[in-house]
């Protein structure tokens, strides 16, 4: 209970704080995902006990140069789409790792050639893995590999675990299918959405993508790493400020938790 207490307020009772502690101390207990920025559209999420990898391309981004490969932990590789600047690193952290390629089936069959093992998805599709279950989404982009080959269709991943719901885009136009995806899997806890242009969305059509996603808090990525891509940080951040959501742009290397 609450007392007055020379003038204070003052909180008293062995029951009532006994209590408060205890919801304090579940609270803390619930699971944390820890999201590392790894450059482009490379990131590290971890959830209670597995690692996921999106995307790697480090070795070949000058600015991701302080991030080493051979310490980058994996149990999945979740890949977006076959283009180079996000499979760049697939093969020798997979080989290292021996992590499972999660993409749709034309990637992962490019990947299971050389003798890495996947989980082949297509848009619309879901499947439960031990982390949590991971759905195939839609996106407005070309894929094919650096040889030319055929990479299936660009796609994105919305992530459900025990605690948290994410969204990455992958690299996309801004597309009305947004609209589904709060409707279908429910409300997210942040939209990871390409923001440097030319190649994606830029920053008004994710402004406009978050609204479609009816979510406030989005992490920026696909941004800096090329000259075509190259972005105003400040101007930004401020865009999206004014439409009271927060855009939050990692320095490479850096992590939010959720
Ligand atoms: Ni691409
Ligand atoms: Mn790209």
């Amino acid at each position: 209970m609450f007392v007055w207490n020379h003038g204070k307020l003052v909180f008293r009772g062995f029951f009532y704080r006994f209590i408060l502690l205890n919801c304090r101390v579940s609270s803390n207990t619930l699971p944390i995902m820890k999201i590392t920025y790894l450059g482009h559209s490379s990131l590290s999420i971890e959830t209670k006990d597995k690692t996921l990898l999106i995307d790697p391309f480090i070795s070949g981004n000058e600015l991701a140069k302080d991030i080493d490969i051979n310490k980058l932990q994996a149990d999945y590789i979740l890949i977006t789409h076959a283009h180079q600047d996000h499979i760049l690193d697939v093969e020798a952290i997979a080989k290292r790792t021996e992590a499972t390629v999660i993409s749709n089936f034309e990637i992962v069959t490019y990947f299971g050639n050389k003798g890495i093992k996947g989980h082949p998805m297509n848009h619309g599709g879901k499947w439960e893995f031990d982390f949590g279950t991971v759905h195939y989404t839609n996106a407005i982009h070309s894929s094919s590999f650096p040889d030319g080959s055929y990479g299936g269709q660009a796609g994105g991943f919305v992530i459900e675990t025990s605690h948290h719901r994410l969204y990455i885009a992958g690299d996309t136009a801004l597309t009305y299918d947004m609209k589904l995806i709060p409707k279908v899997y429910g409300l997210l806890d942040l939209a990871i959405l390409p923001i440097g242009d030319t190649f994606t969305m830029g920053i008004n059509e994710a402004i406009k993508a978050s609204k479609f996603l009816e979510c406030n808090k989005i992490l920026g990525y696909h941004f800096d790493t090329f000259g075509e891509i190259k972005i105003d940080h400040k101007k930004a951040i401020n865009k999206f400020a004014k439409v009271k959501k927060e855009l939050i742009l990692l320095p490479i290397g850096d992590n939010i938790k959720l």
